[in-house]
């Protein structure tokens, strides 16, 4: 069990899609847990497989105190829309302003693959979907405008070298 590395932007693995999880073993139960650390330790609110280089789809949330896993999440349903700002432990010190659906419903498994489905909304939902982007390889900065995305990938590039 152990804190694992955070990887932040532009590294490669971030744009790695993560494929669904099929084995609900004690491998399952060790990335979930050090999911949890990781997290933790890292002041995070939430916190994607793809983000400490395992291509799985796996997540692990604690919004003020509601605390989720989501094994292979899927977005059944959405509606509305809303404005907030949003951060990213892979970028650090970027806040950025995001639009996303107010409201969704979400079908998802735990960790010996018992299925749930759970309708949430407002900021606990943008988690959800920022954690549900990554999944699928999509970062907060293909969230922005395009002006903002080729300022903010300069800036990051530049501190990564
Ligand atoms: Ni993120």
């Amino acid at each position: 069990m152990s804190v694992r590395e955070v990887l932040v932007f532009p590294n490669p693995a971030l744009r790695q899609k993560a494929e669904c999880v099929t084995e609900f073993d004690d491998k399952l139960r060790r990335l979930v847990f050090d999911m949890w650390e990781t997290m933790y330790i890292s002041k995070g609110v939430g916190l994607a497989a793809p983000q400490i280089g395992v291509p799985l789809r796996v997540i692990v949330i604690d919004w003020e105190g509601s605390k989720r896993l989501l094994v292979n999440p899927e977005l059944l349903e959405s509606s509305g829309e809303i404005r907030d700002e949003e951060g990213c432990l892979s970028f650090p010190g970027i806040f950025e302003d995001v639009t996303r659906p107010e409201r969704i419903r979400v079908a998802y498994q735990d960790e010996n693959g018992e299925r749930a489905e759970e309708a949430v909304e407002g900021f606990f939902a943008r988690v959800f979907l920022h954690e549900m982007d990554h999944l699928d390889a999509k970062l907060l900065i293909d969230r922005v405008s395009a002006v903002k995305r080729a300022f903010l990938k300069k800036k990051l590039e530049r501190k990564a070298k």
